[in-house]
């Protein structure tokens, strides 16, 4: 057996302090629940306790964001007690939004079956000859035949930003999805996977964020399990003091918010805090293709292209012949003014790209 202290290293711990960001940034002290899973699209938290603070809202209150991405107003409006919805039709991202609002669930028993599942990944790694640590300098990476690295199917691949995950970090990654999967408890399920998904974007993958989101330089090697402990800890740290407001009500309905009558039904909302998908030739699906690929929630390319269609456009390469946003703009005459101005007509034909 590997000894689980090797796998928690302190090595593991360095990146757990960051420094003081930008404002823009998530501040050291909002880190809990909205640091479980983030992406660059995020804005930070202290952003929306501005605007809550500004417009008075209160716990008698309920706040929509009709575009929530990884839930930072949702989680935000929970910890001021405050009920919340939120819609994205992004899966990995309602993924996220949901289980980041999800404060009922024993920390307890989520650290100690991730720590037991860390111990079988272990395992399962020195049968295979394989060590974790990589990414350290000191040590030179084994060579080993491709042929025995556990793979997803090319058609899954394909749908990857090239180069984004290295065989070695992917077989890793398998394994320890393949061990979640053998011992699967439904009601700790997803905040494993959500810390997953942080590990694999931030530590395991090729990935990186300036702020468009690019492929670096190919790691042979990358530690999985300790930094997948160390996500699921912290998860479950913040889960120990979040007892106050573990009831107030936060929902997220995954779906399209133009369609946001037919999703909310009646509920009343008294603010709405957001921050829409611009037009800004960005392909939001990209930003979250890697764990929305590995952990099933984009299992095709009709997949991506259902989920592409369910996007408010902010891409030349995402327009449909069927579009039909044009209607929902024709009256209002300032868009039109907009829209004229910088000839941009509804009347104009576009090309149909495929996903
Ligand atoms: C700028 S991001 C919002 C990020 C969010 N404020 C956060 O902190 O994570 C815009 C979000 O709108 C989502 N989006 C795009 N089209 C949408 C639609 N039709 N309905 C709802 N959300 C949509 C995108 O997937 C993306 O997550």
């Amino acid at each position: 057996m590997t000894n689980l202290a090797v796998i928690e290293s302190p090595q593991d711990q360095r990146s757990t302090a960051p420094a003081q960001r930008e404002d823009n940034r998530l501040r050291l002290e909002d880190r809990a629940a909205h640091d479980w899973y983030r992406f660059v699209l995020s804005f930070p938290a202290h952003l929306v306790r501005t605007y809550i603070e500004r417009f008075q809202l209160s716990p008698r209150h309920t706040v929509l964001d009709p575009f929530c991405g990884t839930g930072t107003t949702l989680v935000e409006c929970k910890k001021l007690g405050i009920q919340s919805h939120g819609i994205e039709p992004n899966p990995m991202a309602a993924f996220a939004s949901r289980t980041k609002v999800d404060w009922e669930v024993d920390a307890e028993a989520l650290a100690a079956h991730a720590t037991n599942i860390a111990q079988r990944v272990s395992d399962k790694f020195a049968s295979q000859g394989i060590e974790d640590e990589g990414g350290l300098p000191l040590f030179q990476p084994r060579q080993r035949p491709l042929a025995h690295l556990k793979t997803i199917p090319s058609d899954q691949l394909k749908l990857l930003l090239t180069g984004s995950i290295s065989p070695l970090p992917l077989h890793k990654t398998l394994l320890l999805l393949e061990t979640l999967e053998e011992n699967r408890e439904p009601r700790l399920a997803a905040h494993e996977h959500l810390a997953l998904a942080k590990t694999l974007v931030n530590e395991i993958s090729n990935l990186h964020f300036g702020p468009e989101i690019g492929v670096g330089p190919a790691k042979p090697d990358a530690a999985v399990i300790g930094p997948w402990l160390r996500a699921v800890k912290a998860i479950a740290n913040d889960l120990r003091h979040f007892h106050q407001n573990a009831a107030t009500p936060a929902s997220v309905h995954q779906g399209d918010a133009r369609d946001l009558v037919h999703l909310l039904g009646s509920a009343s909302i008294d603010a709405v805090v957001t921050s829409p998908p611009y037009p800004n030739e960005k392909d939001y699906t990209r930003t979250t293709r890697l764990e929305s690929v590995l952990l099933g929630f984009i299992k095709s390319k009709d997949d991506l292209r259902r989920l592409k269609q369910n996007l408010v456009r902010s891409n030349t390469r995402s327009v449909y012949k069927s579009d039909t946003d044009d209607r929902l703009v024709e009256g209002h005459d300032e868009i039109q003014r907009i829209a004229e101005a910088r000839q941009i007509l509804p009347s104009q034909p576009v090309t149909k790209w495929s996903a």
